[in-house]
């Protein structure tokens, strides 16, 4: 039975993964953060909880995860934990610097010293790339990074260290570069489930309006649990590399919203206002992902479309609020 320990096992990306390893007969372990809420902390993660190793631990803590590592003797390690926010990342610059930064060489130490000859992947980001877009508009592995948040600066430095580390201590370590990527599981606060969890509210009448930043920013969004598996197959390799995930299509938040409104039979342009709280001191206008390397490579394909994972969205909001309607 393979181990694998996952970093932020209690997120999205973590829950998704969880579940994935567990069906293919892994055992897996993984650390949470500690706060003062624990009730919502494992919620992701419910159905398999039976079935995982679940411990407190932090990036920033090094100690704790060597500890860690030492005891589990992990075949793969998945590092997937994060300060993610980017406009958060305006606001606590320094801690995401060290979550996002530090705590990859923290945990890469771990690795080197207690289980060197595990397999581990990084959540490298498209975030990475900031104003760069190759002349075809795309992004891919060779386009420069020129990073425009503290978020994707900190980013920035995990991907090159992940690569210091595999070329300098031969570790079989890589990065997934990985495009946005949404599920019902999404933090009501990144955009797409703000939008499908307001639009809902607004459908049942709970609410009425809707505040956002930059409307007109591109994204390229996919689905969280097409890209776990894409995490996966990229631990799987002989050798390890660089990979980035992504659909290859583009839409700027005000077709999302459109797309959204339109299936609850609603205008968005009736609802939606701009709120300057909402928007970046600097912004990164455009991500549209080229993943012709790890289709041909490693055979990876995504499951959803941006319509049918918009749909799932909104069928769970839809289904959660009139059960609290109800209740
Ligand atoms: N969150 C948010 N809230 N974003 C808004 C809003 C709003 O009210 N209004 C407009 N936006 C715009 C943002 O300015 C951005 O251009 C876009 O919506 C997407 O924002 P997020 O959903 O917050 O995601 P992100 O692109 O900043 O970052 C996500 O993707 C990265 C990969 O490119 C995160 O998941 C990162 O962790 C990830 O690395």
């Amino acid at each position: 039975m393979k181990k694998a320990f996952i970093t932020g096992i209690g997120g999205q990306d973590g829950s998704y993964l969880a579940e994935y390893l567990v069906e293919q007969g892994y055992e897996v372990h993984g650390i949470i953060r500690r706060n003062s809420v624990p009730e919502h902390q494992q919620s992701r993660i419910e159905s398999v909880r039976d079935k995982i190793h679940v411990y407190y631990g932090d990036l920033l803590d090094q100690s704790s995860i060597e500890h860690l590592l030492d005891k589990i003797q992990p075949d793969e390690i998945y590092n997937i934990a994060a300060q993610s926010h980017v406009r958060i990342s305006y606001d606590i610059p320094q801690f995401t610097a060290q979550t996002n930064a530090v705590g990859v060489l923290n945990i890469l130490e771990a690795y080197r010293r207690s289980c060197p000859n595990a397999k581990f992947y990084q959540a490298s980001s498209s975030e990475m790339f900031g104003s760069s877009v190759d002349e075809d508009g795309f992004q891919r592995e060779t386009t420069p990074m020129n990073p425009v948040s503290p978020y994707g600066c900190t980013k920035v430095f995990g991907y090159n260290i992940v690569r210091n580390y595999r070329n300098a201590y031969k570790l079989h370590a890589s990065n997934g570069i990985l495009f946005n990527h949404e599920s019902p599981r999404r933090g009501s606060n990144f955009v797409t489930n703000k939008v499908v969890k307001r639009a809902v509210e607004i459908k049942l009448n709970i609410s009425d309006k809707l505040e956002l930043g930059n409307m007109d920013a591109y994204r390229d969004w996919g689905h969280s649990y097409d890209y776990v598996r894409a995490m996966h197959l990229i631990v799987q390799q002989n050798k390890p590399g660089d990979w980035v995930v992504a659909t290859g299509e583009t839409r700027s938040v005000r077709d999302m919203c459109e797309y959204v409104f339109g299936k609850l039979d609603l205008d968005y342009k009736d609802y939606v206002i701009q709120n300057q709280k909402f928007l970046r001191p600097e912004e990164l206008p455009y991500l549209k992902g080229d993943s012709t390397k790890i289709r041909t490579e490693l055979g990876w394909e995504p499951t959803y479309t941006f319509e049918s994972m918009m749909d799932e969205m909104i069928e769970y909001w839809t289904k959660i609020l009139i059960k609290d309607l109800i209740k």
